[in-house]
């Protein structure tokens, strides 16, 4: 029943979010700010500067715009670091399946991430060409929860947002998803994301058919 499949990227189709946590974590120790895994759930899917004044508001300083930036560059090289040997066997059980049955299907298929790397993880992966169309982060107003970015992918693939199916792992994603009037598949734990039309645990289990 849909025209289109648009999947974000990180912590779907390979568990770079749980590099984005260990660069946060590290930007956060070093400003002896206190950051876990729990206060980072709340930082998935949200853009770079986003996340760091969720982090820096755990603190009682304030900080220049500048020096916002000069952390956040910080983060990123860590970030950077950790991608930087990521090859295809970092794609996480079922992506590559779950692309090929959405193009044997005959849909169009989006990337809808607002990470400013994603290009950069799609080529180390290797499935740059599983895909019609790349959201191009930089281009992007406003970011998750903001349904911005998935209505963008839509229109660049000509679907309607109601022929689309989204596919998230952030409660920030799954909103952005639903606010662009399209399913939400989520992929994690029904307890977190709540407001997701369906949850499987990953894309192991993706079965385009049942949703
Ligand atoms: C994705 C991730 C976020 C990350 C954001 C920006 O949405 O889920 O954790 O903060 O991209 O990534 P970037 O690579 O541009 O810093
Ligand atoms: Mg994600």
């Amino acid at each position: 029943r849909f025209k289109a499949v648009i999947f974000d990227l990180d912590g779907v189709l390979t568990d770079t979010a749980h590099y984005h946590y260990l660069a946060w974590k590290r930007l956060a120790e070093s400003l002896q700010l206190p950051f876990d895994q729990a206060y980072n759930e709340q930082l998935k899917g949200i853009d770079r500067m986003g996340s760091l004044e969720l982090i820096l508001a755990q603190g009682r300083r304030s900080y220049t715009a500048q020096e916002k930036l000069a952390l956040a560059e910080q983060k990123n090289q860590h970030y950077q670091t950790l991608i930087a040997d990521m090859t295809p066997a970092d794609l996480l059980p079922g992506a590559v399946a779950a692309l090929q049955r959405v193009r044997a299907a005959g849909l169009g298929i989006a990337l809808a991430s607002v990470s400013k790397n994603a290009a950069t993880v799609l080529e180390r992966l290797g499935i740059t060409g599983h895909f019609d169309y790349v959201v191009d982060a930089a281009a992007i107003a406003r970011g998750k929860p903001d349904p911005e970015i998935f209505l963008t992918a839509a229109q660049a693939l000509g679907v309607a947002p109601a022929d689309c199916l989204g596919v998230e792992d952030a409660v920030a994603g799954v909103a952005a998803i639903k606010a662009a009037g399209m399913t939400a598949l989520g992929i994690g734990h029904p307890f977190v994301l709540t407001r997701a039309d369906v949850v499987i645990t990953s894309l192991a289990d993706f079965n385009l058919a049942a949703y």
